[in-house]
């Protein structure tokens, strides 16, 4: 129970989709004393602060656009790719903020997203049966010995490589990369000559107009500086727990734990167990949190996940992820959504449409139709409205690398084409156009419900 709770008590209860055999114990032990003594990646504040941001968006006030790599890799590491990653999120936010007439929250699924859950601890091939890969953080993908034997050095590389990410993430948020005036210049290479490269260069026009105008009655970057900058916060799944503990400190001001290894962490599908090791680590952080929810989510699991990990139900604290499948939303989520209605629960409501629309495709690969993922979102967007929820977000797996891992989209990926540019170390992401496109759609949902809510106040100041 709380009152018990330290940052390594999950370690007493059962800790689903970790590594259990790692064969040098004192090595992982030698591996956590040294994160132990790393700085921490964000600041307790920070944290604070995207609580208070999501508690907007619990609240009907702003919107969450969250996304990022599946899983981040060694090898992928690169300026190009974050920066790519990073564009587009803008380039996104920039068309959810004016559709929406409401504040993007902006969050990567970067700078950390590293350990994925396995549907089965070991891959066999040809005969040969071997540990699966759990992602570059505990073991590496090569069919090899060495390759899949947990390494727990590699918690320091990957905590490297986040503090670098995060870095040009900061750099780039308020450097002046992210400013307004700049907004013609985050289209990606291979997005500017799309159908949707054609439709923001229009979106953007009107936007350099506006900006145009507002200078000339004084309104200026150097007079307001947020045209010039975002505020930008990172997120992972909390799966590998001897790293999140050793990044688990004492926040000076306040007294209480924060995860300092990124603003918001979240429980996977597969994990969310009330009596497991990773509900056990989340009850004691203050971070804002997130869980994700399934097509086998009932309503009673979720309000005991709901007090559990949130009882003071402070606002901001805790956003749910819908994951069910664009043929299953319809069946689940309602039912959820009354639930915590019901209960007062001040929770965000988000969607996360790609983990329940994977299939693999007649030559092998893992993909997603675009159709059904635009089908998930809009199907999540109409349940929230016809049950009086705001629709508070997206959670995507994306990238601003030009790869064909999802089929469909404007450019017609097809399952013959998946071979071309398929390099997710983990599931199919978004495309730079895709994911336009996908935002697109959100925006003229989001403007609907804009204009419906102007034209019932009108209405209401009528009568
Ligand atoms: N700072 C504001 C915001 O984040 C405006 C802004 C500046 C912005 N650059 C942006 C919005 C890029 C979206 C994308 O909302
Ligand atoms: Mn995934």
């Amino acid at each position: 129970m709380t009152e018990h709770w330290t940052p390594a008590s999950w370690r007493s209860k059962s800790a689903k989709h970790m590594p259990q055999d790692y064969p040098d114990l004192a090595a992982l032990a030698k591996a956590e004393q040294a994160l132990r003594a790393m700085p921490p990646l964000v600041f307790a504040g920070e944290a604070r602060r995207l609580k208070s941001l999501l508690a907007d968006v619990s609240e009907g006030r702003a919107f969450l656009l969250q996304g990022g790599d599946c899983a981040e890799s060694f090898k992928e590491f690169h300026a190009d790719n974050i920066r790519d990653t990073f564009r587009l999120i803008l380039q996104m936010a920039v068309v959810l903020t004016f559709a929406g007439g409401k504040p993007v929250v902006k969050v990567g699924r970067m700078a950390g997203q590293f350990a994925k859950p396995r549907s089965a601890p070991t891959e066999t091939i040809g005969g040969v049966t071997l540990p699966s890969y759990r992602g570059d953080i505990i073991n590496g993908m090569e069919f090899t010995p060495e390759a899949r034997t947990p390494d727990p050095q590699r918690m320091i590389q990957a905590y490297s490589q986040s503090a670098a990410t995060l870095n040009l993430l900061r750099a780039f948020a308020t450097g002046g990369y992210a400013d307004l005036h700049n907004i013609h210049r985050w289209t990606l290479g291979f997005v500017a000559d799309s159908p949707q490269g054609a439709r923001y260069r229009e979106f953007a026009d009107k936007i350099s107009e506006t900006l145009t105008f507002m200078e000339a009655v004084g309104v200026t970057p150097e007079s307001h500086p947020s045209l010039h900058q975002v505020e930008f916060f990172t997120s992972h799944e909390a799966l590998l727990l001897n790293l999140e503990e050793a990044m688990t400190r004492v926040d000076s001001t306040t007294g209480q734990w924060y995860d300092t290894s990124a603003h918001l962490v979240w429980i996977g599908e597969r994990t969310r167990d009330l009596d497991g090791a990773h509900v056990e680590f989340f009850k004691g952080i203050k971070n804002p949190i997130g869980v994700k929810c399934g097509p086998t989510m009932e309503a009673d699991d979720l309000l005991r996940l709901a007090d559990a990990l949130s009882p003071a139900n402070e606002p901001g604290r805790l956003t749910l992820y819908g994951r069910f499948g664009a043929g299953t939303i319809d069946k689940r989520l309602p039912a959820l959504l009354r639930a915590t209605k019901a209960a007062g629960k001040s929770v965000v409501w988000a969607i996360d449409p790609m983990h329940g629309n994977t299939l693999t495709a007649n030559n092998g690969y893992k993909t997603r139709p675009f159709e059904r993922i635009l089908s998930e979102v809009k199907s999540f967007v109409e349940i929230c409205k016809a049950e009086g929820v705001h629709p508070g977000g997206v959670h995507l797996e994306m990238t601003g690398q030009n790869v064909t891992e999802c089929t469909g989209g404007a450019r017609e990926v097809t399952e013959g084409d998946l071979a071309d540019r398929y390099h997710t170390h983990c599931d199919p992401r978004l495309n730079g156009e895709q994911a336009l496109e996908l935002a697109f759609l959100v925006a003229e949902k989001l403007k609907d419900e804009r204009l419906d809510t102007a034209r019932r106040a009108a209405a209401g100041g009528a009568n």
